[in-house]
């Protein structure tokens, strides 16, 4: 690609640049500025920061890409990706407070950074996970003592060691968004969140529409995708202070990225070095069941089915004439319905190996049993389902849904949860005490016990996709109640 060739007659053009050699140099010092032309490689020779320009553009960026990996120039962060320089004049500094600053040619700024905090003796520095650091140099490399760093502010790229969430007491996000352009690395239409409005979970949206959801994390996997329970270096964090996907860096000898492109998928790729390219191992996503609330409420996604989507048992197509020209999106109701309204009872029924559905508005808590989770809910005319909040050592904590159910998704290989939804007490079989649930298994009841390797595939894919997140779960409160 052009603009990663040094021309070095620009160096020139800064009094600083001369002060700085472009091997094993891994810092900008208030006394050292980064001209175009120059760069600054991690200590490990891992990855490289300077100015390029992408694709077809001439306009010239300050970003980070990976050293070793030719002829492919790959970039994973840029920092003035709203505010591009026209020429090659532009000057990357450290000023005293610790702030890093991108002027132009006529010293006007261009893009800074920013900190609550000031430094005696700033420095930036590249480190070979990607990150780009201001800190004061005397401190340790801890997270703490960061004035700033480049992971608190992704582009399209997730690499590891970057969060995919919230910080609590900040109301910091950490998201990333796609690019606009394979020409243009401004924040194109597409975001990956993390949604923390009810039990959180991972989404992808275009504009502020949604367009993906992976389902809450079950202490084991995230809801939606099974796979995500056999890449240990995922890992889930949820405590009082931050709540986040990160994945670990297990194996540095093994480059995988993951993108969120421009046309709105989250990718996966791993870098082969006999090829000298970038193997695509999955995206999401997929057509079929993938899109957010494709069946409507109570309506299933079941991807070897066709058309793909059923009403859930016990539930009727809304609008049957819309129904049968595939138009799902209005959704199910149920065959009987609620007696609660009507001072009458209800019980519940319990669907089994599901994608739970959407916990934007829902209720939890970690300690209560499923027994009382089930109490809990039937007291409450609006309270629609609940289920298990971690499905480990036979299941802990409680889950339940406010408002109507939507974006279920059958899952394949017995790996889906199990979740309990109100029905008419006529329909649930519940006696007056609520007792003797009748329960009633999704899979072999709609016949859909076939194989299913397609949706599996499609499912690991987004897995890795979804990038080797979480593992470890910490809950700390009891009550969480993030809405
Ligand atoms: C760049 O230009 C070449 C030749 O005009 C074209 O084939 C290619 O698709 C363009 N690439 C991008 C990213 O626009
Ligand atoms: C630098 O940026 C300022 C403000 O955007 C602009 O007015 C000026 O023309 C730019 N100078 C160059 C050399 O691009
Ligand atoms: C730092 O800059 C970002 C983006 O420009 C802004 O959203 C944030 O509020 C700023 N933080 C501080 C501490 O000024
Ligand atoms: C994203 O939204 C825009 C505008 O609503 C729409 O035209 C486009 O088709 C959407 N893309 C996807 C992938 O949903
Ligand atoms: C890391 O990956 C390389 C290449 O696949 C492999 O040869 C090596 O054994 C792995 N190392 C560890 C510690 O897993
Ligand atoms: C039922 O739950 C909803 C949502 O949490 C709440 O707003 C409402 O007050 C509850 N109703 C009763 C009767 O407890």
């Amino acid at each position: 690609m052009e603009g990663f060739a040094i021309p070095l007659c620009i160096l020139s053009l800064s009094i600083f640049s001369i002060l700085i050699t472009s091997n094993g140099v891994d810092t900008i010092a208030t006394t050292k500025s980064l001209a175009d032309g120059e760069t600054i490689v991690s200590s490990g020779g891992i990855f490289e920061l300077g100015f390029f320009s992408p694709g077809n553009s001439t306009n010239r960026y300050v970003g980070i890409w990976y050293k070793k990996i030719l002829p492919i120039m790959t970039v994973v962060w840029v920092a003035n990706r709203e505010t591009p320089l026209f020429d090659k004049a532009g000057v990357l500094k450290l000023t005293s407070p610790g702030i890093l600053v991108l002027v132009n040619g006529t010293n006007d700024i261009i893009w800074s950074t920013n900190t609550s905090r000031t430094a005696q003796d700033p420095v930036a520095q590249l480190l070979d996970s990607g990150n780009m650091v201001v800190r004061n140099s005397d401190d340790e490399m801890k997270a703490e003592s960061l004035l700033w760093q480049s992971f608190d502010y992704p582009g399209d790229t997730l690499l590891p060691g970057m969060k995919l969430g919230k910080n609590l007491k900040t109301g910091h996000e950490w998201y990333f968004s796609s690019w606009k352009s394979d020409d243009d690395p401004a924040q194109g239409v597409f975001t990956l969140v993390l949604n923390t409005h009810g039990y959180p979970q991972i989404f992808i949206r275009n504009g502020t529409n949604d367009l993906y959801c992976t389902g809450p994390w079950n202490g084991l996997w995230l809801s939606g995708i099974p796979d995500t329970a056999t890449v240990p270096e995922i890992s889930y964090y949820f405590n009082t202070e931050e709540v986040f996907y990160t994945r670990e860096l297990t194996n540095t000898s093994v480059v995988t990225r993951s993108v969120l492109t421009h046309e709105g998928y989250i990718t996966l790729s791993v870098w082969v070095d006999q090829t000298r390219s970038w193997l695509a191992m999955g995206s999401a996503p997929k057509a079929g069941c993938d899109m957010y609330a494709s069946c409507g409420s109570y309506g299933i996604c079941i991807i070897n089915n066709s058309p793909v989507c059923e009403c859930l048992d016990k539930f009727l197509p809304k609008y049957p004439k819309d129904w049968d020209r595939f138009d799902w999106s209005r959704g199910c109701v149920r065959k009987t319905p609620l007696g609660c309204h009507e001072g009458g009872e209800d019980g519940f029924v319990k669907y089994s190996r599901v994608k739970l559905p959407d916990t934007q508005n829902s209720w939890f808590d970690t300690r209560m049993s499923l027994e009382e989770c089930r109490r809990t809910c039937l007291e409450n005319c609006s309270c629609m389902a609940y289920a298990n909040l971690d499905i480990r050592e036979g299941g802990t904590g409680c889950l339940l849904w406010f408002d109507d159910l939507i974006d279920f998704k059958e899952l394949m290989g017995g790996s889906g949860q199990d979740i309990y939804l109100r029905m008419a007490s006529s329909e649930s079989g519940v006696n007056v005490a609520g007792k003797d649930l009748l329960s009633f298994d999704l899979g072999t009841s709609i016949g859909a016990d076939n194989t299913m390797m397609t949706e599996a595939s499609g499912v690991s894919a987004m897995v890795v996709v979804l990038l080797g997140f979480v593992l470890a779960i910490v809950v700390e409160e009891l009550f969480w109640r993030l809405t």
